[in-house]
């Protein structure tokens, strides 16, 4: 086990607040920082447009990056393309998957807008979607899924970890099912990936989105994208970056990943994510993992203990804790606990109203736990609760 105390001092900002918000994007430690600085004073320049040597350093650097996040994931970096964040991925696939009248789209009351949104909008091509329940636990039944396909049935997506409820969904049973009938599965990884272990070959899921700026501890406006077979997805932004061959009568597009990386990359931003990749796997996934779940679970049971706060989501949860205090709006909690402890927790409905909604929950508030997170911390965020959010 890693000592929190010294991953702390990576995160500078850790001095100034409690923050309990990783769910929504995680803080980036010194070195993915002082990678990204490293690329704009020393050789900041484009991506794979010149033959001069800060382009070549710049390119080289960008390459190694992916291959860092690509080899995290067990996954070839031809087929790891780096994306803005999990709802541009999810974004191309849903749009390059050419889906027609009548095609069949699985995906489940579980997820965030990012995995849901994109699914619906299909209708517009004449595909029908069929949306699986989640349980009071925000569990999705791969049972359930099972009845639900049809031979229509082009795509099941599914989050991994619910980012409401901290549900770990059983992936493995969903993605065995649809392979059955050789349907693939988009995996959701907004949430799981840098929180727990992911070996995508293993896996053997068709797609896999998430966020650089989550788990993985990278900066925002980074994000990935697996494709198992690159040429199931039509790129659909086109331009510098994507092509081999062009002129008047027509154009050739490059292979994966480059014909999905239309334009200049966030080349500092990807920089900043494989030394963020790297930090994180010197402390070893398994050991975070086990960190943030413990103080999520330690979370959950004290805030049950007390009267009139509601907890959502099962026992065995991942690393957030969404709760409701009677008689206060999640907002109101949130500001509570800044004033009180600048303890920072999200509120609201998460980007994923489907499943409060059908829960009957209007909003929470979430605390959600990253590798720097301490125990200390816990105790300071349950006492504010109690002691600022009564009486009911
Ligand atoms: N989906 C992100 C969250 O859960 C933004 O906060």
């Amino acid at each position: 086990m890693y000592d929190v105390y010294e991953v702390r001092k990576d995160f500078p900002v850790l001095e100034k607040v409690i923050y309990l918000d990783s769910g929504a994007t995680t803080q980036t430690p010194k070195p993915a920082v002082e990678a990204m600085n490293d690329f704009f004073y020393n050789y900041g320049a484009n991506y794979g447009r010149g033959a001069h040597r800060l382009s070549i350093a710049a390119t080289n650097a960008f390459e190694d990056a992916r291959e860092i996040v690509a080899d995290f994931f067990n996954a070839p970096p031809e087929n790891t393309i780096m994306t803005k964040n999990t709802t541009e991925s999810i974004n191309i696939v849903a749009n390059g998957f050419g889906f027609q009248k009548d095609d069949h789209i699985i995906t489940t009351m579980g997820e965030h807008h990012s995995n849901f949104v994109p699914w619906l909008r299909q209708k517009e091509n004449g595909a029908v979607v069929s949306v699986a329940d989640i349980d009071p636990e925000g569990f999705v039944n791969p049972e359930q899924i099972d009845e639900m396909i049809t031979d229509k049935t082009k795509l099941i997506a599914v989050g991994h970890i619910s980012n409401v409820f901290g549900s770990i969904q059983n992936i493995e049973k969903i993605i065995q099912i649809a392979h059955k009938s050789n349907i693939p599965v988009l995996v959701d990884g907004a949430q799981s990936a840098g929180h727990m272990e992911i070996d995508l070959a293993a896996l053997d899921c068709d797609y896999f989105a998430a966020a650089g700026h989550k788990g993985l501890l990278g900066p925002q406006g980074t994000g990935i994208l697996y494709i198992k077979d690159p040429e199931t997805i039509q790129p659909t932004v086109l331009g510098g970056g994507t092509t081999s061959d062009a002129d008047a009568c027509g154009f050739k597009t490059k292979p994966a990943p480059e014909r999905f990386e239309a334009g200049t990359p966030n080349l500092p931003g990807v920089i900043g994510l494989g030394a963020a990749v790297e930090y994180l796997q010197k402390l070893g996934v398994k050991n975070v993992e086990a960190h943030e779940n413990k103080l999520a679970r330690d979370a959950a049971k004290r805030l049950k203990e007390i009267e009139g706060v509601e907890v959502y989501g099962p026992e065995n949860r991942a690393g957030l804790v969404s709760f409701n205090v009677e008689g206060l709006e999640p907002h109101t909690v949130a500001m509570r606990l800044d004033k009180a402890e600048k303890i920072c927790i999200r509120s609201g409905y998460h980007c994923a109203m489907p499943g409060q909604k059908a829960l009957g929950i209007n909003g929470s508030a979430r605390a959600s736990f990253a590798l720097y997170n301490t125990e200390e911390e816990v105790d300071i965020f349950v006492k504010a609760v109690l002691d600022t959010c009564q009486p009911f």
